[in-house]
């Protein structure tokens, strides 16, 4: 549902939506806007920016997935959880909501959403881990399990941070595996593989290692995704 309102204490228009949301969210988007540049799409041809859209249990990957496809791949979803489940909100968070609200916070962090310009970097942060679980570690960290994606691994070797897929021959977690170097080998059946670009250098496996871009910010080490 895309409703109706006003609105940015900077400049642009912004156009927040709402997606089945009950009526106390909606008025709290509502609340939200009020004295902003921001207004509520009318559910004419406008792109939002913004939409408001409530998380429940289950596929929260394909929910979010229909959602950009209804509204857009480079649009922020501030996604509101009914119950604070930690497992429920690290899903969504790596699943790409841009934010993960309780219900009593939507209005507050919607309006300092509203007041910043927008990222333009065309990137999306997943969050996979907090920076302190891994501490001191180095080799392989954790293998993580990123919705629409499967299970990526994340590495620290020669002071980096890398991520990459599991062994290409049959699906294996490299997390047992001997690194020497960059060069990972495979504990299933001796693939080996580049962990910084992918490349395969001895089968059985007969393609590279899916590399993922990480980064450090804000406590958190994040895959960082292409808006799409
Ligand atoms: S699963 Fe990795 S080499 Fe077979």
């Amino acid at each position: 549902m895309v409703d109706n309102s006003t609105g940015s204490d900077h400049g642009e228009v912004v156009i927040v939506a709402i997606d089945d949301l009950d009526e106390i969210l909606a008025r709290a988007v509502r609340r939200a806007l009020e004295g902003t540049n921001a207004r509520l799409g009318t559910g004419g041809d406008e792109k939002a920016s913004h939409v408001v859209t409530t998380i429940t249990t289950g596929a929260v990957d394909e929910a979010l997935s229909d959602v950009r496809r209804r509204f857009g791949g480079d649009i922020v979803v501030v996604g509101v959880i009914a119950v604070p489940d930690p497992t429920l909100w690290k899903r969504a968070e790596r699943a790409g909501y841009d934010v993960v609200v309780t219900r009593g916070s939507v209005s507050p962090i919607l309006r300092r959403l509203l007041s910043r310009p927008r990222d333009a970097s065309q990137q999306r942060l997943l969050p996979l881990l907090d920076v302190g679980e891994v501490a001191g570690r180095v080799g392989h960290l954790a293998d993580v399990d990123v919705p629409a994606l499967g299970v990526v691994s994340l590495w620290r070797v020669d002071g980096r941070l890398l991520c990459t897929g599991l062994c290409t021959h049959q699906g294996v977690s490299l997390s047992r595996s001997e690194i020497d170097g960059t060069t990972v080998a495979c504990p299933a059946h001796g693939s080996r593989f580049d962990l910084v670009t992918g490349e395969r250098l001895r089968g059985p496996a007969d393609s590279a290692l899916a590399c993922y871009s990480v980064t450090e910010a804000n406590g958190r080490i994040h895959l960082v995704r292409p808006l799409s």
